[in-house]
């Protein structure tokens, strides 16, 4: 069945209302954005005192178009929105995408609530208001004021922060990590995150979502739809607010009811989603989860050339509940036929401050092929005798070569020789980092969703045989429902 939602990400046509030929208005970025992205569908921007805007012509109004426009986004001051809304209706869009401030999250809650009711009135959904638009990648549609060019990917952004996810969309361009979506949702007026999650679930796009939440509305709807995704594809979250301090300034940013920070913790514990504080964290868990590789067992093999390197590693695995294993017998007699005798063969495997590539290839490769070897780091230091490209395109032929699906993670750590050397790793699909630190932390979180999932599908398993497919999840209400 189609998703609700379907139209909003595959629109036949979109209307921009307060489409301007000022470029620094909003209504003209936005334009620009979509004309410049590349999106194939119609583009019709509505402003009754231009003619034309970007080379296209103007309409007065969303009704006076003469095409299916499925999208309108509306670029006008608060107070103009509902004459637009009812315009939109009239029109028979199925979107009304609400960039205007001047709503809840200033007091003007009744403003809000008409909006949406007109739009309920004409069957349409509203995503914001007090947003900068959305994107998705497959469609070839920026819909936003945010940064053109993302990568695309499969990784989606939902996000109550404007300013936040604006500034992590150039992120993701410096990081190179590729989106599938982002979604600004604002104020949240209709469109929420349960909705969103609902598309994303079944998106053959998307791998996995980040979502920077400040507050949650329906907490069961959300408890629901967000048990079922991580049954099947991570969540992870930055949720804002953690304090009380901070979830006082989330109420006067877009006017949400921040849940305490202990409970907020176990309602996401119990839906399988993973949480983490900073943005970096995220995408680095994101650049794990982008590949989608499933973990075969419990044993974490780490690979290094320096002590110190494994140490960190080994104590921030130990932090996440992972502890290492001594290495299979055969391995280590294996690695004994070509290291020095002063290498650790131990776990983490010191493969001494002199490794050269042929010791990270042969012991990489052969822990690829063990069956009692189930995911492996590998850590580098750049030293004078090494060479941090050479030692990527080892652990590249290694993986290459077995064709094996385990996980395998990497951190270099040293001068920009070695941030080229993680940029050539990622692109031949091998997550890389720059500390060993953020290396073992990335690596765990594979950990942690493999853990909770297991978790919630037994529990969905079990709701099922107890109430049948249509019971709700969630006994009780968690959070902050209306
Ligand atoms: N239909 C069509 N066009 C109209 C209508 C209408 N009913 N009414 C006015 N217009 C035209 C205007 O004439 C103008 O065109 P012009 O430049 O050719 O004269 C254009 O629409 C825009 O209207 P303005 O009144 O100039 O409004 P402006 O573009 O300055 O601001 C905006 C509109 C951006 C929606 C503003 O009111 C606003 O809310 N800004 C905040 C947006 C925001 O920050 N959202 C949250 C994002 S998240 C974050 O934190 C970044």
């Amino acid at each position: 069945m189609e998703s609700e939602l379907y139209r909003l990400f595959y629109p036949r046509g979109i209307a921009i209302v307060g489409a301007s030929k000022n470029p620094s208005k909003i209504g003209h970025i936005v334009l620009k954005n979509i004309l410049d992205g590349g999106y194939k569908g119609r583009v019709y921007p509505v402003n009754p005192t231009a003619e034309s805007v970007l080379g296209l012509p103007c309409y007065p109004s969303v009704s006076s178009i003469n095409g299916e426009v499925d999208v309108v986004i509306v670029s006008v001051p608060a107070d103009k929105t509902i004459e637009v809304a009812e315009d939109a209706g009239r029109a028979g869009a199925q979107f009304l995408v609400v960039l205007s401030s001047g709503f809840k999250e200033v007091g003007n809650k009744e403003l809000e609530e008409r909006l949406v009711q007109v739009a309920r009135k004409n069957g349409m959904r509203v995503l914001g208001p007090n947003i900068f638009g959305y994107v998705y990648t497959p469609a070839k549609l920026n819909a936003s004021f945010g940064p053109p060019n993302l990568l695309p990917g499969n990784i989606a952004f939902i996000t109550q922060s404007g300013a936040l996810g604006i500034a992590l969309m150039g992120y993701s361009i410096v990081e190179e990590i590729g989106v599938s979506s982002v979604v600004s949702v604002g104020n949240k007026a209709d469109i929420d995150d349960a909705d969103l999650l609902s598309f994303f679930l079944n998106d053959p796009n998307t791998q996995a979502v980040i979502m920077y939440i400040e507050g949650i509305s329906d907490g069961r709807k959300f408890l629901d739809i967000a048990s079922e995704f991580s049954a099947r594809k991570p969540i992870i979250t930055i949720k804002a607010g953690r304090t009380e301090f901070g979830a006082k300034a989330a109420a006067s940013h877009t006017g949400s009811l921040s849940s305490g920070p202990i409970l907020w913790e176990g309602v996401l514990r119990q839906v399988g989603a993973l949480q983490v504080k900073d943005v970096q964290t995220a995408f680095d868990y994101a650049r794990i989860f982008e590949r989608n590789i499933k973990l075969p067992g419990p044993n974490v093999l780490v690979i290094t050339n320096g002590g110190g390197a494994g140490v960190q590693a080994t104590d921030t695995l130990a932090e996440r509940g992972i502890r290492l294993n001594e290495p299979p017998k055969d391995y280590v007699d294996y690695l004994r036929t070509f290291l020095p005798p002063f290498a650790s063969t131990r776990n983490p495997v010191d493969i001494t401050g002199g490794a050269s590539d042929e010791y990270y290839y042969l012991a990489l490769r052969k822990a690829l092929e063990h069956e009692e070897i189930h995911s492996i780091l590998v850590l580098y230091c750049q030293t004078m005798t090494t060479n941090p490209m050479k030692t990527a395109e080892a652990i590249i032929k290694a993986v290459q070569e077995t064709d094996i699906k385990k996980p395998v993670v990497a951190g270099f750590v040293g001068g920009p020789e070695s941030k080229e050397a993680i940029s050539y790793l990622y692109r031949a699909g091998i997550p890389a980092y720059p500390t060993p630190e953020r290396a073992a932390e990335a690596l765990s979180a594979i950990y942690l969703y493999s853990k909770r999932r297991s978790v919630v599908e037994a529990r969905l398993a079990y709701l099922k045989t107890l109430y049948g497919k249509s019971q709700r999840l969630v006994e009780t209400r968690i959070i902050g429902e209306k």
